[in-house]
């Protein structure tokens, strides 16, 4: 895909179709401007005012044979006063997606008033850009790997173009990073759209090993052996199930002096959770190939921290196993022990999640992390508390709460924190064990995965906890613009634009 920030003006691009942009209030200013220029082709369109600039409208006209390019698409913005970078991802990505479904290959996209839209937004031009590029790149990914004809064509040739000179090296930065943290989205929705049956735990170390050194970061895999070597318990025994063994991966990334302090990332990689003997209904066991959603964030984010050379110290924890009910399978009312030693009653093998990362945030605190921020799939009650449109972040540092909440308002992968109040403990007490791996059934079931998760972690270091399970993947109903069907990759742009706050 060759991707080009040029000043040019719009009669000088030469693409399959070239595309300007208006605001709602601008529209009729704009369609007489484009008029004049193309010499009347619009005049008909002007009469039935039928395109108006709204947000995500687009309207297609055919340009006269003297033209470089054939067609012209303008695209409404919507109102001026209420433009947000969110606004101009969406409008964006529908025009993108509007025009692979035309099957046009190489685009001209025009670049708005970046000046004006910092005044509205007091966002930065690097940013507007960023915003609007994500919008396009987002959208050049199609899930339809294994149809036999896949019918999806991507962009060959992007170019965005102004006729301002103004702020091109901040905007040809944002396109270049924009490119990057895209494709690392893109990365974790292919990861999490692979059927189970392809995607194990092992093949999921090979792609990392694979990624890391494409990308430019280490990767150490641990195999079942290894793991009960360790005594890992939780990986060990929510493994034991299946016949594909566990593994547990450690990406390092080291892009400042190896004294810092790391961040680490957690990353949930159940790569298919049937719920074990716990057995799930089989009504959306399906979508359960994309339990591995906060593994496939974390490789994401090293993909593009790597590539963006951030100055800062990373590690990846990643236990991935499959939930499998065979005659080996861990089962309720065993006692199992964490690496730590914590030991933990079984209430039911389908809170499999917890397991897991308990193993990890023991782990994690090997390396005296300045921050350590896990995310997974954890809680179909996040569902039901934010429905799609948000994650749950909860943690045991205000700072770095509030570090996240920003980076997901910039995003827009949004997160709401919940309390993890010291009271819920008691609904996690076992008769026999440290801790019970659930609370009492339909009561704040998300928060009660924080409250275990809490119990590993206690005030060892900062830490904070997103359940991705509301947001990771969309079944249709609450696809965005720039999402396609399936997998969504969240948390790919909310880490990358939060560890940036760490870069220096
Ligand atoms: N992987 C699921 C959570 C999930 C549900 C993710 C829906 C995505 C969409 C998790 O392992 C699980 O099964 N959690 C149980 C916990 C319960 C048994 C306490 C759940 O949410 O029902
Ligand atoms: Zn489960
Ligand atoms: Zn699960």
């Amino acid at each position: 895909m060759k991707i080009k920030y040029e000043v040019k003006k719009i009669k000088d691009i030469k693409a399959d179709v070239v595309s300007s942009v208006t605001f709602e209030d601008h529209a009729p200013a704009k369609m007489q401007w484009l008029n004049t220029l193309f010499k009347g082709i619009l005049d008909t369109l002007i009469e039935t005012n039928d395109f108006k600039g709204k947000a995500n409208s687009t309207i297609l006209s055919y340009l006269g044979p003297d033209n470089r390019s054939k067609r012209l698409l303008v695209i409404g913005l919507g109102n001026s006063k209420e433009v947000t970078l969110e606004s101009l991802r969406k409008t964006y990505a529908a025009a993108a997606k509007k025009l692979n479904a035309m099957k046009f290959t190489s685009v001209g996209f025009e670049v708005p008033d970046l000046a004006y839209i910092k005044t509205v937004t007091n966002a930065s031009h690097y940013d507007i850009m960023q915003a609007i590029c994500e919008g396009v790149f987002l959208t050049q990914y199609s899930p339809k790997k294994y149809y036999t004809k896949n019918d999806f064509v991507p962009f060959n040739e992007i170019i965005f173009f102004t006729d301002s000179p103004k702020y091109t090296r901040e905007a040809q930065e944002a396109v270049k990073d924009a490119k990057v943290i895209c494709d690392a989205a893109i990365v974790a929705r292919e990861l999490e759209n692979e059927p189970s049956n392809f995607m194990t735990p092992d093949k999921f170390a090979e792609y990392v090993k694979k990624s890391s050194i494409k990308a430019g970061y280490q990767v150490t895999v641990y195999d079942e052996k290894k793991i009960a070597q360790l005594n890992m318990g939780g990986v060990l025994n929510v493994g034991k199930g299946s016949i594909n063994p566990p593994r547990f991966l450690i990406l390092q990334y080291f892009g400042s002096n190896k004294s810092e302090k790391p961040i680490v990332l957690v990353g949930k990689g159940v790569t298919f959770d049937s719920g074990g003997i716990s057995i799930k209904p089989a009504a959306g066991m399906d979508a359960m190939k994309m339990d591995m959603g906060g593994a496939a964030a974390v490789v994401g984010a090293f993909e593009a921290v790597a590539r963006l050379k951030y100055k800062l110290n990373l590690i990846g924890l990643i236990p991935a196993v499959e939930n499998m009910p065979d005659a080996g399978a861990y089962k309720p009312g065993d006692v199992i022990k964490s690496y730590s030693g914590t030991t933990i009653e079984i209430d039911n093998t389908d809170s499999e999640g917890r397991l897991i990362l308990a193993d990890a945030l023991d782990y994690a605190a090997n390396y005296k992390p300045k921050a350590v921020i896990d995310i997974c799939t954890l809680t179909g009650a996040s569902i039901i508390c934010f429905g799609h449109l948000l994650a749950g972040l909860m943690g045991n540092d205000k700072e770095l709460i509030k570090r996240i909440f920003a980076a997901g308002e910039r995003t827009y992968e949004r997160v709401w924190e919940l309390p993890l109040y010291d009271e819920y403990d008691k609904l996690m007490k076992s008769e026999i064990a440290d801790i019970k791996n659930t609370g009492p059934a339909r009561q704040a079931g998300t928060i009660m995965g924080g409250i275990f998760l809490k119990k590993f972690v206690q005030d060892k270091y900062p830490w904070a906890h997103l359940d991705i399970a509301s947001v990771a993947f969309s079944l249709g109903e609450s696809t965005e613009e720039y999402h396609t069907a399936g997998a969504t990759g969240y948390g790919v742009r909310l880490f990358v634009e939060l560890l940036k706050t760490y870069s220096h």
